[in-house]
């Protein structure tokens, strides 16, 4: 008896080793071994061609993709948490389901928060730097000279008590960070407790009082420029932002203008608002930390999120409900 064909499954960037083995066993896989982020003409034949999609953060699957996708694409399985890559109400028009890739990048994206956190006000940037591209030999220690700001004792406000916001709070809170939050709904009586954390109804009444402010909320049509040039002037001119979600919750363009003019103390951002591009104040600005959309970027996140994507599709076409099945509702 001749072997059923297997399914295609076209990934759009190069992925762990051991993930691509994986999918080549399981899968009629086409790989993308030299991570060369797929022309538009690619995807348009990817999604004409393919059973299953497994794209990520890079690829804009907009209704006008989805449009050209052939009857057979049943499954979009992102590689990824974030699926504002994705128009889901199309999708779901078309019967595609899609998938994600939740809880296993929580830590490493916690990780880089506090790493954040820590780095913006104690000035570790500035102090690499001066190192490292100083002119002249470093003259010694000085106690006045390179002052940063402590931690201790500060008013942390999380914007998104999701997942990642708590293990956030779990985070700083060691730190000795006052937590206070602001989420579409509060978080049960039994978490705020055990982070010791103040909701706030008002997002506006809480970014006016906090010392740090930190994005830990999805991309959506509701949180594109959360912090908007009006709530991003609430903020004390003492205060830091630090994002790590995705830039299109902040006006880019606001806040490097409010930083460079000293009305915002600094900030700490692995994400941005038109990436690759950043706006060039951020980056010239020695109060900004800037990082290259790395908060997941650990081999472990990146296998177990590959794994993830693996059981998506498998269950899928297995006949099974995938377990991270992404729902309009749900962002
Ligand atoms: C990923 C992320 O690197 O998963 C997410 O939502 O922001 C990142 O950590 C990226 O999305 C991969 O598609």
């Amino acid at each position: 008896m001749p072997t059923p064909k297997k399914p295609l499954v076209i990934v759009t960037r190069k992925l762990p080793d051991v993930v691509e083995t994986r999918m080549r066993e399981l899968f009629d896989a086409r790989l993308n071994i030299d991570d060369r982020p797929l022309k538009q003409a690619e995807l348009v034949e990817a999604v004409r061609v393919a059973h299953v999609l497994v794209p990520t953060v890079t690829d804009r699957i907009d209704r006008s993709l989805i449009a050209q996708a052939g009857p057979q694409l049943k499954l979009i399985a992102n590689f990824g948490n974030g699926v504002d890559n994705i128009d889901l109400d199309t999708a779901r028009e078309r019967g595609i389901l899609v998938t994600n890739t939740p809880g296993v990048l929580t830590e490493d994206t916690a990780d880089m928060t506090m790493a954040l956190i820590l780095a913006v006000p104690r000035r570790l940037a500035e102090g690499t730097a001066y190192l490292k591209e100083a002119k002249t030999a470093w003259a010694g220690w000085s106690p006045t000279w390179m002052l940063g700001h402590r931690i201790f004792g500060k008013r942390l406000g999380i914007i998104g008590m999701g997942r990642i916001g708590q293990a956030v709070a779990v985070r700083a809170r060691a730190f000795g960070l006052q937590i206070h939050y602001h989420n579409r709904r509060r978080v049960p009586e039994s978490v705020e407790h055990e982070l010791e954390a103040t909701y706030w109804d008002s997002l506006d009444q809480m970014l006016a009082r906090m010392d740090i402010v930190s994005v830990n909320c999805p991309h959506t049509p509701a949180t594109y420029h959360l912090l908007s040039a009006r709530r991003l002037k609430l903020l004390k001119p003492t205060a830091y932002v630090v994002n790590t979600a995705r830039g299109e919750v902040i006006d880019e363009n606001e806040l490097a203008r409010l930083v460079e003019a000293g009305q915002i103390a600094g900030a700490g951002l692995d994400v941005f608002e038109n990436e690759p591009a950043i706006n060039p104040k951020l980056l010239a600005s020695d109060r900004v930390v800037v990082l290259p959309h790395m908060g997941s970027a650990t081999i472990e996140g990146r296998i177990d999120m590959g794994e993830k994507v693996i059981i998506n599709i498998k269950t899928f076409l297995d006949g099974h409900n995938p377990p991270d099945r992404v729902h309009a509702a749900m962002f």
